[in-house]
C-alpha cells in the first residue's frame, strides 16, 4: 500500500517554480537577475495598517478568535462591499480565511464532490485547476486568447456548461493577463448561467482596486443581482493594501455555504492570524487615499512595458485593464534559436533562454494554460523594467 496519499497524482508542483529555483541559482552564484515572477506589490503596507498591526500586538488581541474572522472585521469586509460594490450583505454571509487562496481552497473543498465540473476560462492563474483536482473536482477550461482580449464570449460558456457544472471561476482583472471584462461583458455571462440554475459564480476580484484609465470594475453579483444567491464574491487585502504576508481573504455569499466554508476551516487552520485580521479591519475602514496614486504608478509602468515589449521582434504585447501583470505572445519567436544556441520550440524554451543569457525572470505561458507566451509582473522599479525590457529586445533581437 504506497504512503502518499492518490490525491497527490492529480495534482502538479507549481510549474513556476522550476523558473523562481533556476532565477535563485543564478543570483546565488552572483548573476545580475532581475524578476518578473513575482505576484505582489514592490512597497510595504502603509503605515497606519502596519501601525494598526503593533496596536493589536500591544492591546494583546493574540488569542484564537471566531473561526472565520471576528466581528470588528466583518462587519468592515460588509462595508466595503456596500461602498465598493453595491452589495449588501449581513456578517453571517462573511468568512475570513488565511488569503484569498484559503477562502477559494475552502469553497471547492465544501461543494465539490467526485466529477463535479468547474468550468475555468485559461489562461488563469495556476492555484485553480490544482485546487480543483485536490477537491475531486474537475477543471473544464475555455480557451480566451489575446484576440478576444483573453475574455470568454457567452457562446464559448454557454458550450462549457454540463449537467455536472457546479461553478465558473471567473477572474477579473486577471492574473496572468491583466484583462478586466466590463459591466456589459460580464451581463452577457452572467445572462448564460441565468438559464443553467445549478451553475455558481466564484468571482475573485483580488485586483479590484489596479485598475487603469476609465476602466470600470464591476463583479456579477453586482451586476446580475439574481446572481446573488449563487455567487461567491472572493476578495483580500493582498494586492490592493500591499498586504501578501498578512495573509488576509475573505468571501461572501449564501449563509449556508458560508457555514460550510466555516466547518472546513475549523478542522484546518482555524481562526486566521488574529493580528492581521486587526490590520485588514483598519485597512478597509481607515484612510483609502493611497490607492489612487497607486493605480497611477502601476498604470505609467504598464504602458512602459508595453510600449518596450511590442518594440521587440517577434513579441506582440496587448495593453491590459488591470492588475500588474502583461502577458504577450511570443508566436513570432517559435522556432527561432537564440544567441546562446537555445532552440525555442516552446515557451518554457523561450523563459529558461531569457533567464540563462539575459538574467530576465519570467513565468512562461504553459503554466497559465495559454501558449506561445510568457506573463511579466511590472510590480518593480522603473529602472528595472526598462533594464529587463532592453534585455528581452536584445534576447529577441538576437533570435535567429
Ligand atoms: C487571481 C488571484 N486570486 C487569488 C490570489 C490569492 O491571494 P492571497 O491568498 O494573497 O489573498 C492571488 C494571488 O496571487 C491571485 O493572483
Amino acid at each position: 500500500m504506497p504512503f502518499l496519499s492518490a490525491t497527490l497524482d492529480r495534482v502538479k508542483p507549481s510549474p513556476t517554480i522550476a523558473v523562481t529555483t533556476r532565477a535563485q541559482e543564478l543570483k546565488a552564484m552572483g548573476r545580475d537577475v532581475i524578476g518578473l515572477g513575482a505576484g505582489e506589490p514592490d512597497f510595504d503596507t502603509p503605515e497606519n495598517i502596519r501601525e494598526a498591526g503593533i496596536r493589536a500586538i500591544r492591546e494583546g488581541k493574540t488569542r484564537y478568535t471566531a473561526v472565520d474572522g471576528i466581528p470588528e472585521l466583518k462587519r468592515a469586509i460588509c462595508q466595503k462591499f456596500d461602498r465598493e460594490n453595491g452589495l449588501v450583505y449581513q456578517p453571517a454571509q462573511v468568512t475570513v480565511g488565511t488569503g484569498g487562496k484559503q477562502v477559494l481552497y475552502n469553497a471547492l473543498m465544501a461543494t465539490l464532490n467526485l466529477g463535479d465540473e468547474v468550468i475555468i476560462p485559461a489562461p488563469y492563474w495556476v492555484s485553480y485547476p490544482d485546487m480543483v483536482l485536490l477537491a475531486g473536482g474537475v477543471p473544464v477550461f475555455v480557451a480566451a486568447g489575446p484576440e478576444a482580449g483573453f475574455k470568454i464570449t457567452p457562446e464559448q460558456l454557454e458550450a462549457a456548461i454540463t449537467p455536472r457544472t457546479k461553478w465558473l471561476i471567473f477572474n477579473s482583472p486577471s492574473n496572468p493577463t491583466g484583462a478586466g471584462y466590463t459591466a456589459a461583458e460580464i451581463k452577457g455571462l452572467t445572462d448564460v448561467l441565468l438559464r443553467h440554475p445549478q451553475v455558481w459564480v466564484m468571482a475573485d476580484d483580488m485586483y479590484e482596486h489596479l485598475v487603469f484609465d476609465d476602466f470600470r470594475f464591476a463583479t456579477p453579483a453586482q451586476v446580475e443581482p439574481a446572481l446573488y444567491e449563487r455567487t461567491l464574491t472572493v476578495n483580500g487585502v493582498s494586492k490592493a493594501y500591499a498586504m501578501t504576508g498578512w495573509r488576509i481573504g475573505y468571501a461572501a455569499g449564501p449563509v449556508p455555504l458560508i457555514r460550510a466554508m466555516g466547518k472546513i476551516q475549523s478542522q484546518s487552520t482555524s481562526n486566521p492570524c488574529s493580528i492581521s485580521q486587526w490590520a485588514a479591519v483598519e485597512a478597509l475602514t481607515g484612510p483609502q487615499d493611497f490607492l489612487g496614486p497607486n493605480r497611477a504608478l502601476f498604470q505609467g509602468r504598464r504602458d512602459l512595458v508595453v510600449g518596450m515589449l511590442n518594440e521587440a521582434a517577434g513579441v506582440r504585447c496587448p495593453k491590459p485593464e488591470g492588475a500588474f501583470y502583461v502577458y504577450p505572445d511570443i508566436s513570432g519567436c517559435i522556432g527561432k534559436v537564440s544567441r546562446g544556441g537555445t532552440a525555442i520550440e516552446t515557451d518554457e524554451d523561450f523563459a529558461t533562454a531569457l533567464l540563462d543569457e539575459t538574467g530576465v525572470a519570467v513565468v512562461f505561458g504553459a503554466a497559465f494554460g495559454l501558449s506561445p507566451a510568457f506573463r511579466v509582473s511590472y510590480a518593480t522599479s522603473d529602472a528595472q523594467l526598462r533594464e529587463a525590457c532592453a534585455r528581452i529586445q536584445d534576447f529577441c533581437a538576437g533570435l535567429g
